[in-house]
């Protein structure tokens, strides 16, 4: 276990330095884009029935559009989640547990402002690594920053022990992202229900964010991952988006799930902050949303949509059975490289994580600044979001192009032969 003061501040600036050199090389040479973090547009489509609702006109007139609408987001919107949350958690949430946001990183920004503006100023918040660290950027405005990382063995995910001992008299939140970035592993409901209750009577909020939560692939015959009940809980901040879960993320769309006494009210908590700022989250995908939401309810369900010729059910599992088949496909290639060791089998989402074992390289981003130079690659260090540089691990993003990903993979095998 690692517990550092500064490794966000480092993890991001390798983050950005991945970000600029692949970018800004794209402009010379074709940069075949290995860790682009999100799925290429047309490869896993939406099913026809969600299309057709985020259409602006129906036969050539325009669709009636909300325009300012409700404070914390569309009510029908918040009403079909909450139905949605508590059928696959067996949770008991009601709509004053749930406020749209502009996606997950707005969303914590806002949480964060919530939880450290006033008598919390300048306490800590506690992160669980490795992580997203670019979206905790602009935290230490507002309090001090801890990260605790798993060790290599339990392949970096912690024990709810090292998350316990990790805490401190100035901790007034946790940020854990489940399924973990990069490795895509989910937390065991087992690690959530020993913290939980030691978190309540610290009062120590613990946020959830649940973005990697998309296209799972795990344990059992289920398109989506459920939580224990215990999840909801006064201490618990739950972050959902739509980015990556139903590939919508230029709606810029989320929400969040938390305690009455957080949430508050137009006049008061974190309503009042979203109210005062954004006062909406977009509208434009409400009614897409609400129609998605529908359908996983159905599902759950057994039961049969009311739609007419409706491709959910199929192009969905489709979209699942093409995800794994592409996750696969890149663990043979990648098993076939000399070299790379230590796959992580991710469990969601469209990446996957290993270890390159080149003597010629000390550290991961000497290895990706190589392969850039040399093979116009470009495969993301793991020291961007929070991994030792020297372990050389680095994220690939499966869930691309067939042709590209074969092509990106035969590549780097060539470059480390
Ligand atoms: C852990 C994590 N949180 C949040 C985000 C961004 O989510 P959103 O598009 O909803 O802001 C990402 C994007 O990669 C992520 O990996």
């Amino acid at each position: 276990m690692i517990l550092t003061k500064t490794i966000h501040e480092v993890t991001y600036q390798r983050f950005r330095e991945y970000l600029d050199l692949t970018y800004s090389q794209n402009i010379k040479q074709k940069v075949v884009a290995l860790s682009t973090g999100y799925p290429e547009p047309g490869e896993f489509p939406l099913p026809k029935v969600i299309l057709s609702k985020l259409a602006v006109e129906i036969n050539g007139v325009e669709k009636p559009r909300q325009g300012y609408g409700w404070d914390a987001g569309s009510q029908p919107l918040r009403e079909i989640l909450i139905e949605l949350e508590n059928s696959l958690h067996s949770t008991n949430y009601s709509i004053r547990n749930i406020c749209m946001v502009a996606g997950a990183t707005y969303g914590f920004n806002r949480i964060l402002e919530a939880i450290f503006e006033g008598e919390n100023k300048g306490k800590k918040l506690l992160v669980v690594g490795p992580t997203y660290y670019r979206m905790l950027n602009r935290v230490e405005r507002l309090a001090q920053i801890d990260s605790v990382i798993g060790s290599e063995k339990k392949e970096f995910q912690i024990t709810a022990e090292e998350l316990i001992d990790s805490i401190d008299a100035n901790t007034k939140a946790i940020f854990i992202a489940n399924p973990t970035n990069p490795t895509y592993l989910y937390y065991s409901e087992d690690f959530f229900e020993k913290i939980i209750p030691f978190l309540e009577e610290k009062r120590i909020y613990l946020i959830i964010d649940e973005s990697g939560d998309a296209f799972y692939q795990g344990e059992g015959n289920k398109r989506l991952k459920r939580f224990p009940a215990g999840i909801n809980n006064k201490y618990v901040i739950r972050i959902v988006t739509a980015s990556k879960k139903y590939l919508l993320a230029e709606y810029r769309i989320g929400y969040v799930l938390a305690d009455e006494t957080f949430m508050g009210d137009k006049t008061k908590g974190f309503i009042k902050i979203i109210g005062d700022d954004i006062g909406n989250a977009p509208l434009a995908v409400n009614e897409a949303w609400v129609e998605i939401a529908l359908h996983e309810l159905a599902v759950l369900r057994n039961e049969k949509c009311s739609c007419q010729q409706c491709d959910f059910i199929t192009q969905m599992a489709e979209n699942n059975r093409r995800m794994l088949y592409l996750r696969n496909l890149s663990m043979d290639h990648l098993l076939k490289s000399p070299s790379v060791e230590n796959i992580i089998i991710p469990e969601a989402n469209f990446n996957i994580t290993f270890k390159i074992n080149n003597y010629k390289y000390k550290s991961d981003i000497a290895l990706f600044k190589a392969l850039l130079k040399d093979s116009s690659i470009s495969l993301l260090p793991c020291s961007g979001l929070g991994l030792d540089e020297s372990l050389m691990y680095f994220r690939l993003t499966y869930g691309i192009n067939e042709e590209v990903l074969i092509y990106g993979l035969d590549r780097l095998k060539k470059f480390l032969e």
